[in-house]
């Protein structure tokens, strides 16, 4: 696990394609509560209510498991120039952290839906708005590193190198 410049192929093609998974899968929530209620109501079991938003976030699920698989065999690019202990501390836990509730997002909602249990439901949408919270706060972090800073860190996640 020696330190690249820069991200491999395959994490930069993970990366980008789970990133708009994760929107899409965001943007097809607005009618799982009440798919969960009825769900519940009728007691209806196995893959009948199939909705956009549960495929999207297994396939997430899914990536993402192969994506963690990939982070420690490659490994990942050293510091950023001129990045201080802090920051490098920062970006660890905070990538980390989105590593987390990538997995916890989807694994929580697919036990909200085939348990059926409106309580983790709900746990499900507070963990699944932090991931969203936290990724565009991470985002936006990434777009001050690259114009602000001019660090090149958008360089090591969109040009690969291994
Ligand atoms: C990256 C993956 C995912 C994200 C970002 C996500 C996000 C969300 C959000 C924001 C809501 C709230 C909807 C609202 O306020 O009405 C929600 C609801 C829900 N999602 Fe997901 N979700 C993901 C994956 C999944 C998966 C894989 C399943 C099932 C296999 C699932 C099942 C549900 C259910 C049942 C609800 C309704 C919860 C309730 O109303 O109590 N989600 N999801
Ligand atoms: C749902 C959206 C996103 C998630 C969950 C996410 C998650 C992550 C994670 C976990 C890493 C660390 C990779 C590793 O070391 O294994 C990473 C790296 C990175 N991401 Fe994202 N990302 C998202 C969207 C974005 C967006 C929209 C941007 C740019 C505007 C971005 C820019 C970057 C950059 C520049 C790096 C490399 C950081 C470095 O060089 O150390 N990401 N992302």
């Amino acid at each position: 696990m020696s330190p690249r410049a820069a991200y491999s192929r395959l994490q930069i093609a993970l990366h980008w394609l789970i990133a708009v998974l994760i929107a899409a899968t965001w943007l097809t929530h607005e009618n799982m509560g009440r798919a969960l209620k009825a769900r519940i109501e009728t007691g209806a079991s196995g893959f009948e209510g199939n909705t956009p938003h549960v495929w999207l976030g297994i396939t997430v699920f899914v990536l993402v498991l192969i994506r963690i698989v990939v982070r420690r065999v490659k490994g990942a690019p050293g510091p950023l120039p001129g990045a201080t202990p802090l920051m490098e501390k920062a970006a660890l836990w905070g990538h980390r952290l989105l590593y987390l509730l990538m997995v916890l997002t989807p694994a929580l909602g697919a036990v909200a839906w085939n348990a059926p249990s409106r309580t983790v439901g709900e746990i499900h949408e507070t963990v699944g708005g932090a991931l969203m919270l936290v990724a565009l706060a991470h985002a936006l972090v990434a777009l001050w590193h690259q114009y602000v800073k001019k660090d090149g860190s958008l360089t090591r996640i969109t040009r690969p190198q291994g």
